[in-house]
Parts: structure tokens; sequence; C-alpha cells
């Protein structure tokens, strides 16, 4: 009964849309959901190339048979072994139990370690191929990116790159599945908050996947997520180059936390002085009322980072040191730092603050504000002064990206 969408030449997509699921992780909020993608090559061999979610497993399962029509379905190869991708395998050896799953070694013992399977595996190394007939697969050893046992596969004959979650981001497919028939607004900044929150402690791993992949001709990527790039596949592997080598564009982050607005205050007037200063992109961001993988994202987009918190419980607002680890686990390098705070009594956020900027070799301003009680004149002006210099910091030459909002 389904009729399934043509991606390339015989290659079909299987998946479905979560928009259900109100935490990718338990973690990272969906406002727009996620699609898990998957693929169906029909050659002379059959091959589906990852699964689903195992809570869409009837839709999966039905859209395979309405493309095989009673065909036999040959193998399952596995690029990633999260559940979100791996989670209907055991269903799929259950109503094709002559399927062959092909993986790497890592893969094949992760099969077994999550689902008890063993047999009837074909274990592949890097750089070996397959053969469904006019189609000829390639597999690229991408090991985190963000795994260990991640892979990419490559269809030599239409030029498809099948990426795992390389490539992929947060969002609801809504009707359309290639980029080229939707509207890529919002797909583009949902890629980055996936990449920043999923991907991007492994900013070198996914280097040396680029370089690997460098050489092939690309037409096509589909990815575990998001939209199916077609148009925009040099746009998207220049993009995950910059990412993935923490190159912010000019622009700078504010994050507060505040108790009864006096650091609030001081992120505004920071704000003001960067505008001031000629800064079209200032993101602020309330720790309070912004998710930290929104923060994050914004973070591994642009150049300058300003951190601003009250002392609270002789540290910092929790939330705001909750963030600062998020950043450090990451490795985020590379950018221009700032700092601002207050205190009541005892002056610590700053203490904190200055030590992280070290911690992270980041270039750091030379002016830092820090305010007792509430905001006077002269830390009003000190707050417009650092937007000012930070300003300078990150003034790099404007490149243009209309696709990312
Ligand atoms: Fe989309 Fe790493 O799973």
């Amino acid at each position: 009964m389904f009729k399934n969408q043509l991606v390339a030449n015989d290659i079909y997509y299987v998946g479905v849309n979560d928009r259900n699921k109100f935490k990718f992780e338990n973690s990272i909020p969906l406002p727009k959901g996620v699609s898990y993608n998957a693929y169906l090559i029909m050659d002379e061999k059959t091959a589906l190339v990852d699964t689903v979610d195992v809570a869409f497993g009837d839709v999966f399962i039905g859209k395979i048979q309405s493309q095989l029509k009673g065909r036999k379905l040959d193998y399952l190869i596995i690029n990633h072994m999260e559940p979100d991708h791996s989670g209907s395998i055991r269903l799929i050896r259950q109503y094709f139990p002559e399927i062959v799953i092909v993986g790497n070694n890592k893969t094949l013992s992760m099969v077994e370690g999550f689902y008890g399977i063993s047999g009837n595996t074909l274990e592949i190394k890097d750089g070996e191929k397959l053969h469904l007939g006019v189609h000829v697969l390639q597999f690229y050893l991408t090991p985190m990116v963000h795994w260990p046992e991640t892979m990419m596969t490559f269809d030599e004959t239409d030029k498809v790159l099948f990426s795992g979650d390389a490539f992929g981001g947060f969002g609801t497919l809504d009707g359309a599945v290639l980029d080229v028939n939707m509207n890529m607004n919002r797909y583009w900044n949902e890629l980055a908050r996936y990449y920043a929150n999923i991907v991007g402690k492994y900013g070198n791993p996914v280097q040396k996947a680029l370089a690997k992949l460098k050489n092939l001709e690309i037409n096509v990527i589909c990815s575990t997520h998001g939209p199916i790039w077609t148009e925009h596949v040099p746009a998207v592997v220049d993009y995950y180059d910059r990412l993935s080598r923490f190159e912010g564009r000019e622009g700078v982050v504010i994050v507060y936390g505040s108790m009864y607005g006096n650091t609030e205050l001081m992120a505004e007037t920071v704000a003001q002085g960067l505008s001031e200063a000629g800064i079209t992109k200032v993101i602020v961001h309330n720790v309070a009322t912004s998710d930290a993988s929104f923060i994050l994202r914004d973070i591994f987009k642009y150049r300058g980072l300003i951190i601003g918190s009250p002392t609270y419980c002789n540290e910092l607002v929790p939330d705001v040191e909750s963030l600062l680890h998020k950043i450090e686990l990451r490795g985020v390098r590379n950018r221009a730092y700032g700092h601002f705070g207050s205190y009541t009594w005892a002056d610590n956020s700053l203490k904190r603050l200055v030590g992280f900027g070290e911690k992270m070799k980041w270039k750091t301003l030379d002016i830092s504000v820090t305010e007792k009680q509430g905001v006077k004149a002269d830390a009003y002006n000190a707050c417009l002064e650092l937007g000012r210099q930070m300003a300078e910091l990150v003034r790099i030459p404007i490149i243009e990206e209309p696709h990312c909002v």
C-alpha cells in the first residue's frame, strides 16, 4: 500500500518521521520532531541501508514489503548502530530470516551485543565493495563519527553517499524528502544543532572522514536524519568541514544567568556595545529560558562568546556551570571570549569564568566587568566597552550564508 519516494535510480526512501518524541536521547528537545531515514536499493540483489527506531517497525516493514512485492531482501547494510537506526534489526531478521547483515567488525559485535544476533553476517573492511548488480557499493570506515563502528556506504554507480548521522539534522520531513523539493531554512539550523550536540565532540574524526571522502564525486547524500542532499551537497560538505574545524562566523553569542536582573542588564548592555560597533549577528541566551542544545548550536556557529553570571552559592548560576561543562566536553576551539558578572558580597563568579577561558585556551578580552550589587555607571559603561572590544576581535570578512538563518 505504501508509495515510496525515489531518491536516485533504484533507490527508495523507506524512513519514517517521529513527531511524538519529546526529547532526543531523552535530553535534546525536538520542537519539529526528527526523521529516521532508511533506504532500499532495488537491484539484482536488494539491499536495505539502515533501519529505524523500533517504535515505527510496523510502518517500516510495510514500506519495505510494498517495494519488494514478494522479492527477497538480500542484504541489510548497517552504517551506524545507535538504536534510533538499529532498533528494527531484530524485526527485519524476523520478517526476512535469510537476510545477510553487512557491517564492520565493530558493527557486528554491537549487533550481537544489542540484539543477540550473530549468524548470517558479512564482515567488511575499509574500502571493500559489494556488487548488487548494476549498483556497486564501497564501504568507508569513519570511526567516531560519532560512534566507534560508524561507516559510510558509497554507491559508485549513481554516486550516492549513505552517510549515517553525518550531514544529518533534526526536523521531520514534511512530504518531500529531497532538499530540492522543500524550504530548507529551518533544516540548516537543525543540522547545526544536531552537529553541536551529537557529533560536536568529534571534530577530528569528522575531519578524517571528510579527507577520506574528498576525492569522491558525490551527487546525493543520504543521511540517517533530515533532508536528502542533492543541490546542496557542496554547501553541506563545506558546512560540516567548517563546524568540525570550529571555524565560527562573524557574530557573538552572549549567554547569561541572572537571579534579579542585574547580570541581565549587563548582558543587554554588552549586546548594545556589540551592535554599536557594527556586529549584526548578536545572539543573546538566558540560560533559564534557552535550552542548552540551542546555545551550543550558536556557540558552534559564531566566533565570539561572552558569558555572564552572578555569584551563586559561591559559584556560578548552576545552568551556566552546566553549560561550561558541555562546552568543555566538546573541546570547542578558536573562540574569542569575554565575561562579566555581579555579586552581592563575594566575587567568585569572575574567578571561575576567567579560569574557564584559560582552560579552553581561548583568546580572552583584557576587559572584564564585575559589579557589586546594583549596576552603576562605571560598570554600565564598561559593558558597552566590552561589547565594542569583542566586536574588534570577531570582525572577519563576511561570507554570505543565505542558507544559515
Ligand atoms: Fe542518529 Fe547516532 O544516531
